[in-house]
């Protein structure tokens, strides 16, 4: 209750506030805004750049569109930038609707729609790109959304939104929106430094609270315990607890007893609508199928997890687990009224084995009415695609998983396949979607539940456990704003897992933001053309990448000062009234060091010595194998090499072996020798256990060895002089003064610890030398590359025109130095560059392997190629395939392109030598996987033609297709390359932009696709 003061107070802010845009802007909106939305508009509409750092679904695109709201009213434009093309084109619909389609454009990989509109939705590479062009459009720019900003810490792509956050014109405002990150603030600070005043309002509260489960046998238990006013609790509910442990042991017993007791709320949870669909009498379907079909073994679920402490890793998971069932689970979520659900199974392969799980077992999840709208819109769909590519693009099995409310999603599918889904997701007419992580990034298809089958996934090289923030960003997508009141995760317990580790995963932890800001070849001409390289590398210098190395350099010198205090302290505490103790130490460690490499030498002498013994045994051989096995006395059936000495015995119970060196720590004894049979069949167990009593009566009866056998026991040890050393360092020891100290070994003790103190402080001040500048200094690199090729020239600062005055008195001009001359590594780093004319070429070439690409343009490579061939070789600068599996070079179908192959891994290894010698990571090879599909898809065959001979998936050669074709686009437009050449990029384009690679885009932009995966 309030008082009337409190009233008045009230009214009269809410009369002030009427009276400012946030006002009007309130006074739309279907519903009130949440206090850190009003926080943040109010900045925005004070001028002031925005950071807002919220949870999934707390409603962060308000801000956004606020300032499209005040863009409009000022008249400016607005930029609205998103990650993905699918978000961008989610926002285009959202602000058409809300201002008119005349008012919005729409720019991204594929689509170039009204694009000088006051308002634009763009990828943020197209908005990259337009900066460094200087676009004509980017005049009158007044806002620029940046939604998931949190892309900044991508591997491949972060680099642009760096690149735009610090060349967008300085009056520009900039609303960055991001996930909730650990360190907002510091991306904040940050944001202030580059864009000016900013602030930052960050906000941990989820709308629609999540709570937590695991799957134990199909049934599902909280993972915390619920507090007391019903929110979710940080208790780890030890029944869970109790139950996994129990379910380690006792596979095979079924679970039903645990049953009821686990879960504590009652079913339909979360619906306030309640399940939407429902009726007993959903088709036959389902029925047909389950009696035609039996299920088919489980090729993948349970495989490649891990196997935790407590499962033998060689037989527990594998045999005795029953796979996770997920028609079961599904089942179980269904009856609980907790579908839709996104299930997140890292592997393209892995979702569609899920659909067809599903399918196979007649998983029916659609209501009659549900049904019929799928099947019409999945046949028109049908329709639209080019007959001969149905089969091959899955169609039938997608459209009838579909009907039944299960599909995949994922990166690897046809775009249109994938746009589908999703809107038939948006529509609530599909109840269970597989996806990959792609889908945990920004695109909108909340759920009610999110399942996460394993806890880790392959990264392409191995498997690793997903991280807080993943799991934050994976189960963030369940709960729906507005349609439920709660949202739900539920984690599938398997051999191995302790809740316990899942909880903290699920706490409410998040991730740091940290950049991966590197600077390209791409980026350097472009800056250096446009402000000179000197200052280029200050404008590198603001990178979040510079900003983040020197705060923790600021940390780190905090851990050399504080180490370096300790220091002291310890110094004194080991100064002796004898004599200099750090002096005595040093010999001490010394003395102790030589005698650990003597150890050492030792060792090795008496393993090539086991060496030795084990390769020169004979078959007939009996020998004593006693070490970690003790196998015992054991026969030698067959002699092994030096290079690989492992021979074959067979031990007193009849059993076959390879011993090893590790198998002995003295050289082997040959005992007694007896005669074998030429080639003893030891794979009959027979044969085996007569050798064994043979060998067994040998040994009884004292049978010598053979008088070949090898002599044992060590060879000469060259130890003299390391001993010598060994002797004069102790004899020292003993006449040093601090030896006769009465408090030498408490003495000793501190040097010990002094010792290791000061090597950690020499590696963190290594550490903060490395950081410094670390920026800067591989822009120095990438421009040495760039001038020892001839892209850049030394210039006299006083040409260049676009320093202003002040930098340029910052550094003095190297004497003598004019246009176009070579410099020594002196004057290097003081000099002024210029990107040369042939420098220029490379402003316009985007992607991994620019220079490369350069390169080859200049090499003339593609002029003479014919379209089909040009299309079929920029597959190599394009393509690059998720795992080193590259085989040998296929066959090429023509020579000429062959040629041209050829001349591209030559001017590769140039490339990559050279980049070696300027410290720098080398580019990505050229590799081969896509030329000849590309060849053919060029000529016109069909898909499962160009496909047939390789393991790509449909979705992923579309993919790549439509990086290709941006190539050629950009090949095409830069200004040297010749008329001829160009409108053979043009060809080859139109060769290759058809069909499925035509369905969903409208034209082609000069800019890279987001790679998804
Ligand atoms: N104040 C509010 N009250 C009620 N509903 C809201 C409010 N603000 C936003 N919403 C609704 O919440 C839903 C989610 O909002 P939004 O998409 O902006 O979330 P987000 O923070 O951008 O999440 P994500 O991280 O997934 O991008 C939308 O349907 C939106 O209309
Ligand atoms: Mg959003």
């Amino acid at each position: 209750m309030s008082s009337p003061a409190e009233r008045y107070a009230e009214s009269r802010r809410r009369a002030a506030e009427a009276k400012t845009q946030l006002g009007a802007f309130r006074a739309a909106q279907a519903f009130d805004l949440d206090d850190f939305q009003i926080e943040a508009c109010q900045h925005l509409e004070a001028g002031r750049a925005v950071l807002v750092a919220a949870p999934t679904g707390a409603g962060k695109t308000i801000v956004g569109e606020f300032a499209v709201h005040l863009g409009l009213v000022n008249d400016t434009k607005t930029f609205y930038t998103t990650p993905i093309k699918a978000l961008s084109n989610q926002k285009y619909q959202e602000l058409v609707e809300a201002h008119g389609s005349d008012r919005v454009g729409l720019l991204t990989g594929d689509t170039s729609i009204n694009s000088e509109a006051q308002i634009v939705v763009m990828t943020t590479e197209v908005l990259r790109n337009m900066l460094y062009q200087d676009s004509d459009t980017l005049r009158h720019l007044g806002y620029v959304v940046m939604d998931e900003v949190h892309y900044l810490a991508d591997r491949f792509r972060g680099a642009v939104w760096e690149e735009v956050i610090i060349h967008l014109p300085e009056h520009v405002q900039v609303v960055a929106l991001s996930a909730t990150v650990s360190n907002a603030e510091e991306f904040g600070a940050w944001l202030d430094t580059v864009r000016g005043e900013t602030s930052v309002v960050v906000s941990e509260h989820r709308p629609v609270p999540l709570w937590q489960h695991m799957a134990v046998d199909h049934q599902l238990h909280d993972l915390f315990i619920s507090e007391e006013d019903g929110e979710p609790g940080s208790l780890v509910n030890p029944e869970l607890q109790r139950l996994a442990a129990h379910s380690e042991g006792v596979n095979s017993r079924r679970s039903g007893r645990y049953g009821s007791r686990g879960h504590s709320r009652g079913p339909n949870r979360g619906s306030q609508q309640g399940s939407a669909r429902g009726g007993p009498d959903r088709g036959g379907r389902g029925n047909l199928r389950q009696e035609n079909r039996s299920s088919p073994a489980g090729k993948r679920s349970g495989s490649g997890s891990r196997s935790g402490p407590g499962v033998s890793g060689v037989s527990g998971s594998a045999a005795g687990r029953p796979r996770l069932n997920r028609p079961k689970l599904i089942r179980a979520l269904d009856r609980e009224g907790l579908l839709p659900c996104i299930g997140f199974i890292f592997s393209r392969v892995g979702c569609e084995a899920a659909v067809e799980q599903c399918l196979n077992a007649g998983i029916v999840l659609t209501s009659r009415e549900e049904a019929q709208e799928i099947t019409s819109r999945v046949e028109q769909m049908g329709w639209d695609l080019p007959a001969e590519d149905l089969s091959i693009l899955g169609f039938d099995s997608f459209r009838e998983a579909l009907i039944n409310g299960v599909a995949a999603h994922h990166a690897g599918m046809l775009p249109p396949f994938k746009e589908l889904v999703e809107q038939l997701y948006a529509e609530g007419l599909l109840k269970v979607v597989f996806a990959t992580e792609t889908l945990a990034l920004g695109i909108n298809m909340p759920a009610r539940t999110v399942v996460l089958e394993k806890l880790d996934k392959f990264n392409g090289e191995s498997h690793v456990d997903i991280t807080p923030g993943e799991y934050t960003q994976l189960t963030g997508r369940a709960g729906r704003r507005v349609i439920d009141v709660e949202g739900h995760a539920v984690v599938v317990w398997q051999p191995g897992m302790d809740p316990r580790q899942v909880a903290g995963l699920a706490s409410k932890r998040t991730y740091p933001l940290n950049s991966s800001f590197k600077p390209s070849y791409n980026m350097a001409v472009n800056l250096t053309a446009q402000f000179g390289r000197r200052r280029a590398r200050t404008i590198l210098e603001s990178s979040f990448a510079q900003f983040q190395a020197d705060r923790s350099v600021v940390g780190t010198a905090r851990d050399v000062a504080k180490r370096e205090s300790s220091l002291a302290g310890y110094e004194e505490a080991m100064a002796c009234h004898l004599g200099d103790f750090r002096e005595y130490a040093a010999l001490r460690r010394r003395l102790g060091e030589a005698e650990k490499d003597q150890a050492k030498a030792r060792h090795r002498q008496r393993r090539r010595e086991i060496i030795r013994v084990l390769a020169a045994l004979q078959p007939g051989d009996i020998i004593e194998v006693e070490g970690k096995r003790g196998f015992g006395e054991s026969l030698v059936v067959h002699s092994a090499p030096e290079h690989d000495p492992r021979p074959g015995v067979i031990t007193s119970d009849g059993k076959f072996r390879n011993v090893t060196a590790e198998d002995f720590g003295q050289p082997p004894e040959v005992v007694s020798s007896i005669r074998l049979p030429r080639k003893p069949q030891v794979k009959v167990p027979k044969v085996r256990r007569d050798l064994a009593s043979a060998m067994r009566a040998a040994l009884h009866e004292r049978v010598p060895a053979r008088n070949s056998a090898p002599a044992t026991g060590f060879g000469f040890l060259d130890e003299t002089a390391e001993e010598d050393s060994i002797e004069d360092l102790q004899a020292q020891l003993r006449r040093h003064p601090c030896h006769g100290c009465s408090e030498r070994e408490d003495h000793a003790r501190w040097a010990e610890r002094a010792w290791k103190l000061q090597r950690e402080i020499d590696q963190l001040k290594l550490k903060i030398d490395r950081r410094t500048g670390s920026i800067a200094k591989i822009f120095d690199r990438v421009c040495g590359v760039l001038h020892e090729l001839g892209h850049m020239e030394a210039v006299d600062p006083e040409l260049m025109p676009h320093v202003p005055p002040e930098d340029a008195t910052e550094l003095p001009a190297p004497p003598g130095l004019t246009s176009g001359s070579k410099i020594s590594s002196d004057e290097w780093f003081a000099a002024e560059f210029a990107v040369t004319d042939r420098g220029q070429q490379l402003r316009r070439i985007y992607g991994e392997r620019d220079l490369f690409t350069g390169l080859l343009m200049e090499r003339g490579v593609l002029a003479s190629l014919s379209a089909e061939e040009l299309a079929a070789f920029v597959t190599v600068l394009v393509y690059q395939s998720k795992r080193d599996d590259e085989g040998a070079m296929p066959v090429m179908p023509t020579k000429r392109l062959g040629g041209a192959v050829r001349t591209g891994i030559e001017v590769h290894a140039e490339l990559e030598t050279l980049e070696k010698r300027h410290h720098l990571e080398p580019t990505a090879a050229p590799e081969m996987g896509l030329v000849l599909p590309m060849y053919a898809w060029a000529q016109g065959q069909s898909l499962r033609n160009a496909l047939s001979d390789s393991s790509l998936a449909a979705g992923d050669f579309v993919r790549w297709t439509k990086q290709c074709i941006d190539t050629l686009d950009q090949l095409s437009k830069i200004p040297h390359t010749p008329a001829k050449l160009a409108a053979r990029c043009h060809e080859a384009v139109s060769l290759i932009g058809r069909g499925v690679v035509a369905y969903s885009s409208v034209a082609y932009q000069n800019l890279e696709e987001p790679s998804d995966e």
